[in-house]
C-alpha cells in the first residue's frame, strides 16, 4: 500500500530509525542547514526541526540516503529498479475530490505572509531564505496537461518569491507559451510535503504531453487524490502539507539567486520574473520541509537519481533495445554523466545511442558507452573500459552548439539561460562490432590468441572466492 500523506512517510521513517526529533532551538540561518548536512555525511536520520522560530515544525533530510529512498518505495536494494520500470509501464489516473486537509487552513489577500513559513537559508552566499523542496504544478496553457516538478524558489519578502526554471523544463515551457499567446501572467502552485511516490515521480522523464498525475498513480499503485486549488484552475494533491498558489508576473523582474547548487557551484544573481503567491493553504499542524542541496550527493541528488536512471532506461530501450543498464552519477550532479551499457548489433549502433542520449532531455555533457560485462556504477570498471577499449581518434566524439546546462558554471552566464549553448563528449568503450572476445583463466600459460578481430581478457582468477586463507580470516 502507497503512503496516503507526508505524515505516514514520517512515521514509517521514525519507526525504523530514520527520523530524529530537535526539540531545542535551531536557527533557520545555516544552522538547519548545518546540522542536515551532518546527518547526511553518515548516511543519518531525518531531522524535525521543532523550535524553529514559526509555528510549523521543519522536516530536512527526508530523501538524504539510498535507505530511505528504499522505505519510500517499499523496495530492496536488489528489486527497486525492475520495480519502477515495471511500475512505470500503468498510467492510473487522479482522483478529483472537492474538499482535502491541505484545505483546513487558508490564507489570501492581504493576510498572505510567507515569513510565517520556517525556510533555511542553506549556503553562505545564497541570495536570501529559499524554497528547495517544493514543486510546482502548471498547466499547458493551451492543452491543460498538468505537469509536476521540482523547482527552486527564493523568498524575496513577505509577499514576493521569485523561481529558476530551466528553458527546456516543462514549467518553463509553459510559461513561455502564455508569454507568447499573450497572457500577462500565469498561474500555478507550489506544493511541500507530500506521499514520497509523489515527489520521486516529479523527475521521471515521460513525453512533453504526459498527464504527470498519471505516472504518480502508476508509481504508487493508486490514483492521487487531487483538489482545486482556491484562486486558480490548478489541481494539487489533496492531503499536502502546504500549498502556496501563485501568479507569476511577466511584466517585474527582480533578482533571483545566487543559489549553492547541486553542481557544487553557486549560480550567479539574474533578473527572473516576479512570483506572487495569491494563497496559502496548509493542512492543521502542517508540516514544512527543507531540502539540501549542493556539492554532490545531497538530497537534490538521490531524489532525481532512480527516477532519472529508470525512466530513461525505459525509454531508450525502446529505441536501443540491447541496453541493460543505465547510470546518471551524483558525480555528474546526476544530469552531466551518463554511462549506457549495451551491445551494439551492428558498427555505429553505439554511436547512435552516445548521440540520441546527447538530444534528450537530460543533456548530459559526457556519454559513455560500455559492454554490458562492465558495471556502469562502478567507475573503476567504466574507467578500464575507458582505458583499454578506446582508441580516441576513432571513438570520441564531441558535438558543439547544443543547449547549454543552465546550472553549468563552465556555460556562459552573461547570455539569457535560452541563450546558451555548450558542448558534449560521447566515447565509445565499446568493443567494435564483430570483435571476438576469448576469455583466458589460466595465470601460468600465455594466451594464445593473436589479436586483430579477437580481443584475449584475462579470467577472475580461478578458485580464489574459495582459496583457504585463515589469516584474512582471523582480521
Ligand atoms: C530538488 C530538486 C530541485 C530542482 N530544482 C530545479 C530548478 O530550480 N529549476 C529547474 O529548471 N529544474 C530543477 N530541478 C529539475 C527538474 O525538476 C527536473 O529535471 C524535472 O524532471 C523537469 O521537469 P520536466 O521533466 O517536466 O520538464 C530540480 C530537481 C530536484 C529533484
Amino acid at each position: 500500500m502507497p503512503f496516503q500523506d507526508f505524515r505516514e512517510f514520517l512515521d514509517a521513517l521514525r519507526a525504523q530509525g530514520e527520523l530524529i526529533d530537535v526539540d531545542r532551538p535551531v536557527a533557520l540561518e545555516l544552522e538547519v542547514a548545518k546540522a542536515m548536512r551532518k546527518s547526511a555525511a553518515v548516511a543519518g536520520p531525518a531531522v524535525v526541526f521543532k523550535d524553529n522560530g514559526t509555528r510549523f515544525p521543519l522536516v530536512g533530510g527526508v530523501y538524504n540516503s539510498n535507505a530511505k529512498a528504499l522505505i519510500a518505495y517499499g523496495c530492496d536494494r536488489e528489486n527497486v529498479f525492475d520495480e519502477i520500470v515495471t511500475r512505470l509501464s500503468t498510467r492510473i489516473p487522479p482522483t478529483y475530490v472537492d474538499d482535502g486537509p491541505v484545505h483546513e487552513n487558508v490564507i489570501l489577500g492581504d493576510d498572505i505572509d510567507l515569513s510565517i513559513l520556517p525556510v533555511p537559508r542553506y549556503s553562505p552566499d545564497d541570495g536570501g531564505p529559499y524554497i528547495t523542496p517544493g514543486f510546482v504544478v502548471s498547466h499547458d496553457p493551451e492543452t491543460g496537461v498538468p505537469d509536476i516538478g521540482h523547482y527552486r524558489c527564493e523568498i524575496i519578502d513577505t509577499k514576493t518569491m521569485s523561481m529558476m526554471a530551466a528553458p527546456s523544463h516543462r514549467f518553463a515551457k509553459n510559461q513561455a507559451k502564455a508569454l507568447r499567446m499573450g497572457h500577462k501572467t500565469f498561474r500555478a502552485a507550489l506544493v511541500i510535503g507530500v506521499d514520497p511516490m509523489i515527489a520521486y515521480a516529479c523527475p521521471i522523464q515521460v513525453p512533453e504531453d504526459t498527464n504527470d498525475w498519471e505516472v504518480v498513480g502508476g508509481l504508487r499503485g493508486a490514483s492521487v487524490e487531487l483538489v482545486k486549488c482556491r484562486t486558480n484552475e490548478v489541481y494539487v494533491p489533496a492531503h499536502a502539507e502546504v500549498v502556496i498558489e501563485f501568479e507569476v508576473d511577466f511584466s517585474q523582474t527582480v533578482e533571483e539567486g545566487p543559489l549553492g547548487e547541486y553542481t557544487g557551484y553557486y549560480t550567479p544573481a539574474s533578473p527572473k520574473p516576479v512570483v506572487r503567491p495569491t494563497a496559502i493553504t496548509h493542512r492543521h499542524g502542517a508540516y514544512f520541509q527543507a531540502l539540501l542541496t549542493g556539492r554532490p550527493t545531497t538530497e537534490n541528488h538521490i531524489l532525481k537519481q532512480l527516477s532519472f536512471e529508470a525512466s530513461f532506461y525505459d525509454m531508450f530501450r525502446q529505441q536501443f533495445p540491447t541496453v541493460t543498464a543505465v547510470a546518471i552519477p551524483p558525480s555528474g550532479g546526476v544530469y552531466f554523466r551518463l554511462v549506457i551499457a549495451m551491445r551494439p548489433r551492428y558498427s555505429g549502433e553505439a554511436r547512435s545511442a552516445i548521440l540520441a542520449a546527447m538530444g534528450s532531455n537530460l543533456r548530459p555533457k559526457t556519454v559513455v558507452v560500455v559492454d554490458p560485462d562492465i558495471d556502469v556504477h562502478d567507475s573503476e570498471q567504466v574507467e578500464w573500459a575507458m582505458a583499454f577499449r578506446t582508441q580516441p581518434a576513432r571513438d570520441v566524439i564531441i558535438v558543439d552548439s547544443l543547449p547549454g546546462g543552465v546550472l553549468d558554471p563552465t556555460a556562459d552566464e552573461t547570455l539569457p539561460a535560452d541563450q546558451r549553448t555548450g558542448s558534449a563528449i560521447g566515447i565509445d568503450a565499446t568493443y567494435p562490432y564483430g570483435t571476438v572476445i576469448k576469455t583466458v583463466g589460466d595465470l601460468c600459460g600465455p594466451a594464445s590468441e593473436e589479436h586483430g578481430g579477437h580481443v584475449v581478457e584475462v579470467a577472475d582468477i580461478p578458485g580464489w572466492r574459495d582459496y583457504d586463507f585463515p589469516e584474512l580470516d582471523a582480521k
